[in-house]
């Protein structure tokens, strides 16, 4: 039908959505579904925004709501004004949008208060930490969506464990892994031309990223950082593509002279896409506050060390590449050179094993359940409690219940013989479920 065929709005609006976003466009091209792609406008520079559409192939935005920065109530509120009028002069009937910035948050809010089912790529992540502001965008985008993409089964686990039911969620890999996999010989070649440009050697430097607001915003806590960045500059080169929030805090803070005044110390302005993984293939370690850098150096199996006190990333530790590390100067510097000391054992353990990431066909799958959910009409839900006006959890042991148990409501989680969370519903032995089942779709 002609009202289908453009009914996918896809939302970005910062640099990792761009990216983390292409293999899902990518992939609707492939199968010949039609697309809207809304730019919140969230990040404007050219290197932060539209260079990536240019390296990655996403197409000229239809809308370009250049919103801009503003305080998060500021920036979030001008952004659902803003979907808000995109969604009414493109009806789409779904809406899709990616992570955990404010503009994730406010495409999200908006969405599903347009009766617009919201589908989230990189759901059910968790750091645990609630001051984060990124952490309270995921757990609102989750409770908003009708689609989880998760990435990993432990995010959908955490999903599960919010209420989630399993028919929601769609477990489809990391798509950055995508991503890193179709362009990893090209920026191989774009990395040793910037590292000959910059006079460095391959594997000879430590590559940096910083840009989070627990970071960046409290001046002795960036000056703990280029505190720990000059001593390690003493025996190595540290290259540092600075994020404009950086650039802007060690400005006032008055610690940008201290950072440039050192020779073995690059900073770079942030660079297109190929040119960072370039170099991050080639470093020797990488420390960074970044989520999609903990992806990426996962994937490329380069050792990270993430200068924050927790992870949604938790996969990545477990495979041994990184190790969270927290900001205090000192630690920093011990774990680095820990870390560069036993690099090559850190790589060939992390070649042992898969990546827990995904397999490269993230987007494939995400353009798939989107393209059959537009298909099959999809709306978001409502329960008709005319009959039964409780919602009931019940925790239910499969061995006593069998085949009954799966019918009679969603299943919200699942757990072993030990009682250990799991997936699988076929080594399931309790689960729990959600009562009752009589649905009705909004109108
Ligand atoms: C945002 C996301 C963060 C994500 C990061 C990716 C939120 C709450 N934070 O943080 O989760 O990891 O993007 O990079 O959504 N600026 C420019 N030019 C630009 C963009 C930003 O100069 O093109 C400067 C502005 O001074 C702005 C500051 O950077 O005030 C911060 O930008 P903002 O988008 O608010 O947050 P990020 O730190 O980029
Ligand atoms: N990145 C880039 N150029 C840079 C720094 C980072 O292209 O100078 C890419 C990086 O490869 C990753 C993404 O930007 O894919 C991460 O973005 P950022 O760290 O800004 O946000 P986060 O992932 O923490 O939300």
């Amino acid at each position: 039908m002609a009202s289908n065929r453009r009914s996918i709005m896809i939302v970005a609006g910062t640099r990792p959505e761009a990216i983390k976003l292409a293999p899902v466009f990518w992939n609707l091209d492939k199968l010949g579904v039609d697309y809207t792609f809304v730019w919140s406008g969230q990040h404007y520079h050219y290197e932060m925004s539209r260079i990536f559409f240019e390296q990655l192939g996403l197409p000229e935005p239809d809308i370009d709501l250049d919103t801009r920065s503003g305080s998060h109530a500021e920036q979030t509120a001008k952004i659902m004004v803003s979907v808000e009028k995109a969604i009414e002069e493109l009806k789409p009937s779904i809406v899709v949008a990616e992570g955990d910035t404010n503009t994730t948050l406010a495409v999200a809010l908006t969405s599903v208060k347009k009766l617009v089912p919201f589908a989230h790529v990189e759901a059910g992540l968790r750091s645990w930490d609630r001051t984060m502001p990124e952490e309270i965008n995921r757990i609102l985008a989750d409770a908003a969506a009708e689609l989880h993409f998760a990435p990993t089964g432990l995010a959908a686990i955490n999903l599960m464990h919010e209420g989630i039911p399993l028919r929601k969620i769609h477990i489809t890999g990391n798509t950055i892994v995508d991503v890193v996999y179709k362009f990893k010989d090209h920026v191989a070649r774009q990395g040793r031309w910037l590292l000959n440009k910059l006079g460095l050697e391959p594997h000879s430097y430590i590559l940096v990223t910083v840009h989070r607001q627990e970071n960046t915003d409290y001046p002795q806590r960036l000056g703990n950082i280029v505190k720990a960045l000059i001593e390690l500059s003493k025996q190595y080169p540290i290259v540092f593509p600075i994020h404009p929030r950086t650039v802007s805090r060690l400005q006032s803070y008055r610690l940008w002279s201290q950072l440039s005044s050192h020779e073995n110390i690059y900073l770079l302005k942030p660079l297109g896409y190929f040119q960072f993984l370039g170099l991050l293939m080639n470093s020797l370690i990488v420390l960074t506050d970044s989520g999609g850098v903990q992806e990426e150096a996962c994937t490329l199996k380069v050792p990270t060390l993430t200068l924050r006190y927790n992870t949604e990333r938790p996969e990545t530790v477990l495979v041994g590449t990184n190790r969270v590390i927290g900001r205090e100067a000192r630690r920093i510097v011990e774990e680095a050179i820990k870390a560069i000391n036993s690099r090559s054992q850190i790589v060939s353990n992390a070649e042992s094993v898969s990546n827990p990431l995904g397999d490269g066909r993230a987007g494939e799958r995400i353009a798939i359940v989107l393209s059959n959910a537009v298909e099959n009409h999809i709306q978001i839900e409502a329960i008709d409690s005319r009959e039964n006006p409780y919602i009931t959890y019940a925790l239910l042991d499969l061995h006593d219940l069998g085949e009954i148990a799966k019918s009679v409501g969603d299943i919200v989680a699942l757990y072993d013989e030990r009682g250990t969370s799991i997936l699988d519903l076929s080594r399931a032995h309790k689960i729990v479920i959600r009562l009752p089942r009589s649905r009705v779709v909004s109108k």
